[in-house]
């Protein structure tokens, strides 16, 4: 008897801690593919901006834009789910900036946009990378 109550609570530690661990690994499966494609994104940004090629510039913010709007549904380890909306919203909105920039030619703006990204990376990346 003791012996199946046993089995018992060891099959339900085993789902519990089993599906919390699936969940974890479920969320960095979608945020890692993305982090690990943005460097190489903001430097192809930086050196369209640097020959002031306006079209592809444009077309780096919006490839930025695309890959945090697919980290929309992310809920953060820790759960702090309206704080990494407001962030990669605000990023979103800045890559956006960037497009408009292009659009009037404005050096200056575009570089701007570019900083605003460093920072908010660096704010994201405080907040939810332990
Ligand atoms: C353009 C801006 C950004 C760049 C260039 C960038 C780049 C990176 C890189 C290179 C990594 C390491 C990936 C790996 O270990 O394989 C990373 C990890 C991460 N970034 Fe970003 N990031 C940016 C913005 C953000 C923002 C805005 C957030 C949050 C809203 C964020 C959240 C994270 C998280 C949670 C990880 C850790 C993933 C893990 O645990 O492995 N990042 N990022």
């Amino acid at each position: 008897m003791k012996k199946n109550l046993l089995l018992v609570l060891m099959l339900a530690a085993a789902i519990v801690f089993g599906s919390s661990a699936m969940a974890a690994d479920g969320n960095l499966s979608v945020i890692q593919p993305v982090m690990q494609k943005l460097p190489a994104a903001l430097q192809d940004l930086q050196a369209r901006s640097a020959v002031k090629d306006y079209f592809c510039t444009a077309e780096k913010f919006m490839d930025i834009a695309r890959m945090f709007k697919s980290l929309d549904k992310v809920v953060p380890d820790g759960g702090n789910k309206a704080k990494w909306d407001e962030i990669h919203n605000n990023i979103i909105n800045t890559a956006f900036r960037g497009i408009g920039a292009c659009g009037s030619k404005d050096d200056e703006g575009i570089k701007k946009a570019m900083d605003d990204l460093a920072k908010e990376r660096d704010e994201g990346h405080k907040l939810f990378i332990k």
